[in-house]
């Protein structure tokens, strides 16, 4: 397969890394989790004294001391902060309420995006987040923009949660997931938003399976148009 750029955009727990993780297995492309780097900036933050709370200007004065590093090994994607593992910590739900409020700091996009634009230098390489195919990659050969109600998702994250053994009612996945989306979508920074150039998937009556044949036909045809 031609070295291309995959961008999959869209609302949190619509699938996009269960997605890119399989497609970037089948291309033997890189995959990117660009929100875990979102909230990898999120975990640092709440560490930082005084503890459990973000501090914006500490924060964007702190930003050239934050190392990531990811490796993608047989169980997935491993972040890790300044060489300490944090893939756990990263999805608690500390972080989970934090991340759109750090994620909305034009200091902190600045940064992971000149970052994430490094590691697509090469291409060979699937990014999923919210901003990838109209900020970071727009030129990006495929785009994919995922929808599905909130009510859909949060009963997806619950569940994937629970196997995680993270607790969290129903109630809070929904809230938590709806207030993001708010966040996301109105931040002025690089909001959360379709690219014009994007396909637009509704997975709320999908399964997994379904959505990976629709993504992987269209890039089998964008494939042989450019080859
Ligand atoms: O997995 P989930 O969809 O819950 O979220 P995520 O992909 O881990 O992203 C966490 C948060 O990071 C999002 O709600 C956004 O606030 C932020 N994010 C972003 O602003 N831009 C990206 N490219 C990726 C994530
Ligand atoms: O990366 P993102 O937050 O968009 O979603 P994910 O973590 O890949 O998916 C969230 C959960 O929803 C996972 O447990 C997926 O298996 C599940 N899911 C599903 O069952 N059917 C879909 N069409 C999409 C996601």
């Amino acid at each position: 397969m031609q070295k291309m750029i995959i961008a999959i955009d869209g609302y949190a727990a619509t699938g996009k890394s269960s997605l890119a993780k399989r497609l970037a297995k089948t291309l033997q492309f890189k995959y990117i989790d660009t929100g875990a780097m979102y909230r990898a900036i999120t975990y640092f933050a709440l560490q930082q004294e005084p503890k459990g709370s973000v501090h914006e200007k500490q924060l964007i004065a702190a930003l050239d001391q934050i190392k990531l590093h990811f490796e993608l090994t047989t169980s997935g994607q491993e972040v890790s902060l300044n060489g300490v593992n944090i893939n756990k910590e990263i999805r608690q739900s500390d972080v989970t309420s934090e991340v759109s409020n750090v994620a909305k700091i034009p200091e902190v996009r600045a940064v992971l995006v000149a970052q994430q634009q490094a590691m697509g230098i090469e291409k060979g390489i699937i990014m999923d987040g919210r901003d990838i195919g109209t900020v970071v990659f727009p030129n990006a050969e495929c785009k994919f923009f995922l929808t599905a109600t909130p009510e859909v998702r949060a009963k997806r994250r619950h569940l994937e949660q629970m196997d995680q053994g993270i607790h969290e009612s129903y109630e809070d996945v929904l809230d938590n997931i709806q207030t993001r989306d708010l966040i996301d979508s109105t931040r002025e920074t690089a909001p959360l938003r379709k690219a014009s150039d994007a396909i637009e998937i509704d997975v709320s009556d999908m399964t997994l399976e379904e959505v990976y044949q629709k993504i992987w036909s269209y890039i089998l045809k964008k494939q042989s148009k450019t080859s």
